[in-house]
């Protein structure tokens, strides 16, 4: 089985080719980050405008890289949400386009699964195991059963921690996205130096809390005497920011693990997965971590072919007539699926 993927959910445009072995014969990857870092944040119709400008030639570059046509593929899976909705249209109209011409089935994939399921392509990790899901729009702790399986076991009450980093490093002067900065200063700070709260530790459950932390950074740095900040105060609270990050997420994800019930696995996804610091207080924990290689941590489309193949060898495919969802959670019972043959509008 061979899936085409599209990705368009924020502000990177990226298409990939993806089989059951499960090989990636094929991924692009463009990013805006250069369209977006004047404003500090994504703005969200740059985004859908520079999705719309270069998709098409990204999914043709893709298709030549691996020397396939649209005729040699089972199906074409786009993220269908949860993110901004303008970038998602952009995927979506072009991948059932691609579907309808070419009779495809048509998978709409929900971008969490798509990093939810990623461990699968990278690791071959059988179900279940412990997820623990952070990027820039989301941070919760899943159980995952199977493809469309997912039990929430908590999540964050305010902030992403990919939020909480992207604007820890704003207040730096780090420049955007701030998780990549942060960490990189980070490794020369030291830790001990600012004292910063650990929300939630120590709590019952599992659900995390980021934004009084943030706070207590934008305090330390007002605190400090004015003017342009001393390169090794920023670096001294971003190894303090992380150190509390990594104490809480250890304590959430020691809690989640007694929920579980099971030694493990526990897989981490989503771009802040690919902090090197976060992973090595993880797998503290003891239980066998399982964190894909960074480029896939991050959004990327083969994670997104990689789901859709996933839910498309079950038989599930989806309508032409499926509306993409700005917010989409994933422990939501899905409508029924349908069988690629009796998929609407094939
Ligand atoms: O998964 P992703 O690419 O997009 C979303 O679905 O949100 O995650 C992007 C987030 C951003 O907030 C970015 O700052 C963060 O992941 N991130 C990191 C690192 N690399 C990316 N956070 C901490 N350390 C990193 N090395
Ligand atoms: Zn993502």
């Amino acid at each position: 089985m061979i899936l085409l993927g599209i990705e368009t959910s924020c502000d990177e445009t990226a298409a990939a080719v993806v089989d059951d072995a499960p090989t990636i014969r094929a991924h692009r990857l463009l990013s805006q980050l250069d369209d977006h870092a004047p404003y500090g944040g994504v703005v969200p119709e740059i985004a859908a405008r520079a999705h719309l400008e270069h998709l098409d030639i990204l999914i043709a570059d893709t298709m030549r890289d691996a020397g396939l046509g649209f005729g040699d593929l089972d199906g074409v899976a786009a993220t269908a949400g949860p993110g901004l909705i303008g970038g998602v249209m952009v995927g979506t109209v072009t991948a059932k386009a691609i579907a309808a011409v070419h009779g495809l089935p048509f998978v709409a994939v929900n971008h969490l699964e798509a990093h939810a399921l990623t461990a699968r392509l990278t690791d071959d990790v059988a179900f279940p195991y412990l997820l623990l899901l952070v990027s820039g729009g989301h941070c919760q702790l899943l159980e995952v059963s199977g493809v469309g399986r997912y039990r929430r076991l908590g999540g964050t009450v305010d902030d992403a921690l990919g939020e909480a980093f992207d604007k820890v490093g704003k207040m730096l002067g780090l420049g955007y996205p701030g998780g990549p900065a942060v960490e990189r200063a980070a490794v020369r700070g030291d830790p001990e130096r600012f004292a910063l709260p650990r929300p939630m530790l120590g709590r019952p459950g599992c659900d995390v809390s980021f934004s009084g932390l943030k706070t207590a950074v934008r305090q330390t740095v007002e605190a400090l005497p004015p003017g342009p900040l001393d390169p090794t105060d920023a670096a001294d609270l971003c190894a303090a920011f992380q150190a509390a990050a990594g104490d809480v997420l250890v304590d959430r994800c020691r809690h989640a693990l007694a929920l579980f019930g099971r030694p493990g696995p526990l897989v981490v996804a989503g771009g802040v997965a690919a902090n090197r610091y976060l992973r090595h207080r993880l797998e503290s924990l003891g239980a066998p971590l399982i964190a894909p290689p960074q480029a896939l941590c991050t959004d990327n489309a083969a994670m997104v072919a990689w789901a859709g193949l996933e839910r498309l060898r079950l038989g599930w495919a989806d309508g032409l007539d499926f509306k993409a969802r700005p917010r989409w959670p994933l422990d939501e019972d899905r409508p029924p699926a349908v069988s690629p043959d009796t998929a609407d509008g094939l």
